[in-house]
């Protein structure tokens, strides 16, 4: 991670001082490294070497444009799940025909963006059941377009602990994915629809899997179906498997999973079936911005009590939902050097939402505590999900690239969004007769 400090204990993200972008934008404010991206995914197109390959950056997990771009420098495609990322991928210079589109229950409207899209579509709508091949093909014939698929599979593995029940997709009850005792009707069907070209056939684990080993799991056993097909006279105009993302970052615990060994092993799986003609497809989402990113934060007041003392920081779980949501935890430490050298006490790291479940877990932190800390790992999965609740704006994002801030997104204002509020639901005449809020 390109996270330094400075000779005076000033902590900095890709050479800028945090602190600087603290009192240039205020908190909270997640801050990218858009470098720290570029150079892992380069390095994970080198893991391909020249076999045929596309690293499908998986949009999800950072939708901002300075990050879908730079990763499109980098050889990036894009794997999207709605019709809206689908518009940002596009918007941000990566080809239709590089891009995958998975999702579970994708709107006709969104179905139609993607077939409408370039030449021949989208690389792929990756379809998850017999009844959306159905779908599919018949948003193909209305466009009376050649619509390109592939067929997500669930490989029926159970993660045991591997990672967090939310994030595991692979399991029988998932609702992800065809089941396969239905994936040979599935293929049928799809080669038999004569506006569908099936090209592809993937999988997707789950997500922060701590091994290698379940990545591998799933991948054998598309492999294995791909190649049982095969050798049955199906899939004649297939030109990739898809092994989707997942792969595990290390949040302060080790146990990060590497996409380039995982390349490497998933390549000698695919010639030792004889599939090495086929492209090999990934999602990575997380293990691409993860590590690139922090949540800047100022502390706003200490409550310390017989139970705890609890460090209250002005970002909450409207604005980084993992804690909330997966009992994740990601690192805080200090912004400033100075606050570093003092005694480490345990806090318990809170924000000002009013939830119990708005808590960042206990962090050894100075016993006076700092001004600002930063929330590490925070550029995957943090403002995608950030939402307003209680009245809290979405967090600024800043960008950083050779040492200089790049780009800043603008903060929305209490006025703002009370103003937003205010409105929902007006009629014209209670409109007409209105004060705006600030009059109030
Ligand atoms: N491909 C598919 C089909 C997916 O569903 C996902 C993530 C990815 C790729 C990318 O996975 P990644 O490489 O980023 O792990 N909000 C959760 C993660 C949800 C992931 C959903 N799908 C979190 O904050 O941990």
């Amino acid at each position: 991670m390109s996270l330094t400090r400075d000779s005076s204990g000033g902590l900095r993200l890709g050479r800028v001082l945090l602190q600087h972008v603290i009192d240039e934008v205020g908190t909270p404010t997640y801050v990218y490294d858009l470098d720290g991206m570029a150079v892992r995914a380069r390095e994970l197109d080198a893991a391909f070497e020249a076999a045929p390959h596309l690293v499908a950056y998986a949009v999800k997990a950072n939708t901002a444009g300075a990050v879908v771009r730079t990763l499109a420098e980098a050889g990036c495609g894009a794997d999207v799940v709605s019709g809206a990322e689908l518009a940002v991928a596009l918007a941000c210079g990566i080809a239709p025909e590089r891009i995958v589109y998975s999702g579970v229950a994708k709107q006709d409207d969104e179905l139609d963006r993607a077939i409408a899209c370039g030449d021949k579509g989208i690389g792929a709508i990756q379809v998850e059941s017999l009844e959306e091949i159905a779908r599919v093909g018949v948003r193909a014939k209305v466009a009376g377009r050649r619509v390109r698929v592939g067929i997500r599979i669930n490989p029926s593995i159970d993660l045991g602990d591997a990672t967090h029940a939310h994030i595991a997709t692979s399991h029988d009850e998932a609702k992800f994915g065809v089941p396969l005792e239905d994936v040979p009707r599935a293929v049928a069907l799809a080669e038999g629809a004569p506006h569908l070209e099936l090209v592809g056939m993937a999988v997707h684990a789950g997500s922060q899997l701590k091994h290698i080993a379940p990545y591998l799991g799933a991948a054998r056993v598309l492999f294995d179906q791909v190649r049982a097909l095969r050798q049955g006279g199906v899939l004649k105009a297939l030109t990739y498997v898809d092994s989707g993302g997942g792969f595990g970052v290390d949040y302060g615990e080790g146990a990060a999973v590497d996409p380039v060994e995982f390349v490497r092993a998933a390549r000698a799986e695919l010639r030792l079936r004889g599939l090495d003609d086929l492209a090999l497809y990934i999602e990575p989402g997380r293990s691409l911005v993860a590590a690139s990113g922090v949540l800047v934060t100022r502390v706003i007041q200490a409550k310390v009590a017989s139970a705890a003392r609890w460090l209250m920081i002005d970002a909450g779980m409207n604005d980084l939902m993992r804690p909330a949501l997966y009992q994740a935890r990601h690192r805080i430490v200090p912004l400033d050097g100075e606050s570093v050298k003092g005694e480490a006490v345990a806090w318990h790291v809170v924000g000002p939402v009013c939830e119990s479940s708005d808590d960042f877990g206990e962090h050894l932190l100075p016993r006076y505590p700092p001004r600002a800390v930063a929330i590490l790992d925070a550029g995957a999965y943090g403002y995608t999900m950030a939402s307003r609740y209680n009245g809290r704006q979405t967090p600024v994002e800043v960008f950083v690239r050779g040492g200089k801030i790049v780009g800043t997104t603008q903060r929305a204002t209490l006025e703002s969004w009370a103003e937003e509020r205010v409105k929902a639901g007006m009629t014209e005449d209670e409109e007409s007769e209105r004060k705006t809020i600030l009059d109030v």
